[in-house]
C-alpha cells in the first residue's frame, strides 16, 4: 500500500506523512523523542507510535517507529 504525503500519520494531531518525512530529513528527527517534540505526532493517545501502542479498534496503517526505521536506513 502506497500513502500520500497528506496521509494522517497521527490522528490525535493531525500530523501528516509529508510533515513527518520533512521532520526526519529536513530537521534531523532521527529519534521517536526527536520527532515527538519537533511534530506533536504520537503525543496523545500513543497509537500511531507502534502496533503494539496501537488501541484504536480500526489498527492504523503505518507507525512513527517504521517510518523512522525506514528513513533512517535510507
Ligand atoms: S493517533 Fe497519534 S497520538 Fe493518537
Amino acid at each position: 500500500m502506497t500513502y500520500e504525503m497528506d496521509y494522517e500519520v497521527c490522528k490525535c494531531r493531525h500530523v501528516t506523512l509529508g510533515e513527518t518525512m520533512y521532520a526526519i530529513k529536513e530537521e534531523k528527527a532521527d529519534t521517536l523523542d526527536k520527532l515527538q517534540n519537533l511534530t506533536d505526532a504520537g503525543t496523545a493517545c500513543g497509537s500511531c507510535v507502534c502496533k503494539e501502542d496501537d488501541i484504536g479498534e480500526a489498527k492504523l496503517g503505518l507507525y512513527l517507529v517504521d517510518i523512522l526505521k525506514k528513513m533512517n536506513n535510507e
